[in-house]
């Protein structure tokens, strides 16, 4: 169950749903997407507070266009099933399942949110934070064609963990590309791991630059001065979008009518090109229409 409609999501956002000053101001920041955290930045005797604030949040309408999850408590947790059952009430746009294993939780829950919200509104996020998971990413990616799985979220804290392993990007690389892959095979959306050092605006561009080459569609956040790097660097560059135009423009043009192949500025150009031109212009104008 893909979406259908394309929508951005450079910059996805976490916050402690206990912690009432940062859902307040969520409301005014540039953030694509908003996830309300009740696993692992809550408390355990904060965690019942945390779900009344996020759905409070979710049916507050006071977050204007901006697409709101909520991070749910683990599947053998005692506060999955109430988180669950109250975020598909609050219509969340997603919820976010963490430490996600194999296709069969993915079932399993999509059966569960058919139960609590037949209408199909809110989707199904999974974080590929568990060895598990990478293991079984082909399975688990191939149900966003008939459950309501939409999107993968890295988790890289958790499965350095896991891994025992240093917490280094060079470590993830060959992970980053084969779950691109997974989610792509299956038009799932795919989200990059947060930057922990929230004071490193250099290192966090790098990694975004990394993760955009590789094509994801953005990056984790965890606190607000990282968003406008995100968002500027999954955007579409100027320099691209003019060479999209270019195509385009020399695709309609009536003298490569009918042409399957074609020379714009130098380089073979392909009808390949011509939809990733296209594709490219609309990313840009949903941008646009975001901050309308
Ligand atoms: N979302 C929204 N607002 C946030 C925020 C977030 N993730 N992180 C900080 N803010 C707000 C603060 O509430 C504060 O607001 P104010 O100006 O109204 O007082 C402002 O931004 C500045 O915050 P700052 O003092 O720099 O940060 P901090 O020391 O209070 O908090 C963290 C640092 C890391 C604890 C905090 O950013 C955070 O909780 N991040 C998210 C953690 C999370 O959700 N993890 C789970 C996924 S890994
Ligand atoms: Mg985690």
């Amino acid at each position: 169950m893909t979406d259908t409609k394309f929508r951005p999501r450079r910059s996805c956002l976490y916050m402690p749903a206990s912690n009432k000053r940062a859902l307040e101001k969520a409301k005014t920041l540039p953030a694509d997407t908003i996830i309300f955290d009740l696993e692992d930045a809550v408390a355990p005797d904060a965690k019942e507070e945390a779900r009344e604030n996020a759905c409070a949040a979710l049916r507050s309408g006071e977050y204007g266009n901006r697409e709101l999850v909520v991070r749910l408590n683990g599947m053998d947790t005692p506060w999955f099933a109430a988180d669950l059952k109250q975020a598909c009430e609050s219509r969340a746009d997603a919820v976010l399942v963490p430490k996600i294993l194999d296709a069969d939780e993915i079932i399993r829950i999509s059966d569960l949110m058919a139960d609590r919200n037949a209408n199909l509104d809110t989707k199904l996020w999974a974080m590929i934070e568990m060895p598990q998971a990478i293991m079984n990413l082909g399975a688990i990616a191939a149900l966003g064609a008939q459950k309501r799985l939409t999107s993968f979220v890295m988790g890289f804290n958790d499965l350095a963990k896991e891994m025992r392993a240093e917490h280094d990007r060079a470590n993830f690389g060959s992970i980053m590309t084969q779950t691109v892959i997974a989610a792509r095979a299956y038009g799932l959306n795919i989200i990059d791991s947060v930057y922990n050092d929230f004071n490193d605006p250099d290192g966090l561009e790098a990694e975004c630059l990394e993760a955009k080459k590789l094509g994801f569609d953005g990056k984790s956040l965890i606190h607000p001065a990282q968003i406008e790097t995100a968002n500027r660097v999954f955007a579409p560059q100027p320099e691209a979008l003019a060479e999209a135009e270019a195509i385009i423009a020399a695709f309609k043009d009536p003298i490569n009518a009918g042409k399957g192949v074609i020379v714009v500025n130098g380089k073979m150009t392909e009808l390949l090109h011509f939809k990733q031109a296209k594709q490219l212009v609309a990313t840009s104008e949903a941008i646009g229409s975001l901050a309308k």
